[in-house]
């Protein structure tokens, strides 16, 4: 394709409203770079030289062992692919991740602003579930097999309501980025914070809540 017919093509998929998660690739693939010679910057990381390509670039062990769900409040811990232990998915638009729950343990409401995600329940049951744009809620009970989608960017939450055993659910994203913001966290506990008053007036509630919900989630 020349330059001219190139540019047409993105202004005409841009007009057009064609938006894709993540650039499509140029190449077979684009192995990460992780130690790339100087420093500049890319949509994406630099790739080696495709001759340099081995089979291990293109796999990873990373989701075979559970995550510990000690270390947060809500009991859970997500493991994810990314470019640095699984340098081949680099500009392919993938993400898998391994959602661990413990009993009773929540992913709370988060959103991903790069990419939509279809999970699937392993073990035990999960309660998922997303809001759309109109505030309308969509929600599922999951079992071993099921598989639920949240479309891109919109809210959603995963629970184990089990209070004895955990679960485990496996996700993949339509970014090999997807990036991630927990309501909570993003509301309470950001640096520098979002002023008291504001997050009083906007969740109607006093200052003293706000400071409660603050220590309560680490902030
Ligand atoms: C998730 O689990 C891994 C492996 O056990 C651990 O290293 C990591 O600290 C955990 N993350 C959180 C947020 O608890």
């Amino acid at each position: 394709m020349g330059n001219n017919s190139l540019f047409l093509h993105l202004l005409l998929a841009l007009l057009l409203g064609h938006v894709k998660p993540d650039p499509d690739p140029l190449q077979d693939y684009c192995v990460a770079d992780n130690k790339p010679k100087g420093s500049f910057f890319t949509n994406g990381k630099p790739c080696i030289d495709p001759n340099l390509a081995s089979p291990s670039h293109f796999c990873t062990s990373v989701l075979s062992k559970p995550g510990n769900t000690k270390g947060n409040v809500f009991g859970f811990n997500v493991t994810l692919t990314n470019t640095v232990n699984l340098p081949g998915l680099n500009t392919l638009g993938l993400t898998l991740a391994r959602v661990d729950l413990s009993e009773n343990g929540i992913v709370p409401p988060h959103s991903h602003p790069r990419a939509s995600e279809v999970t699937i329940c392993l073990k035990g049951s999960i309660l998922v579930g997303f809001v759309d744009t109109s505030n309308r809620l969509f929600s599922q009970k999951l079992l071993p097999g099921d598989s639920f989608v949240f479309p891109k960017a919109l809210i959603h939450f995963l629970y184990n309501p089990d209070l004895n055993s955990p679960a485990l659910a496996l996700s993949g994203l339509s970014s090999q980025n997807p990036g991630l913001q927990l309501v909570a966290l993003a509301s309470f506990t950001s640096k520098p914070s979002i002023p008291d008053q504001i997050l009083a007036k906007a969740f109607q509630i006093t200052g003293q809540d706000v400071s409660r919900i603050r220590k309560n989630l680490g902030g």
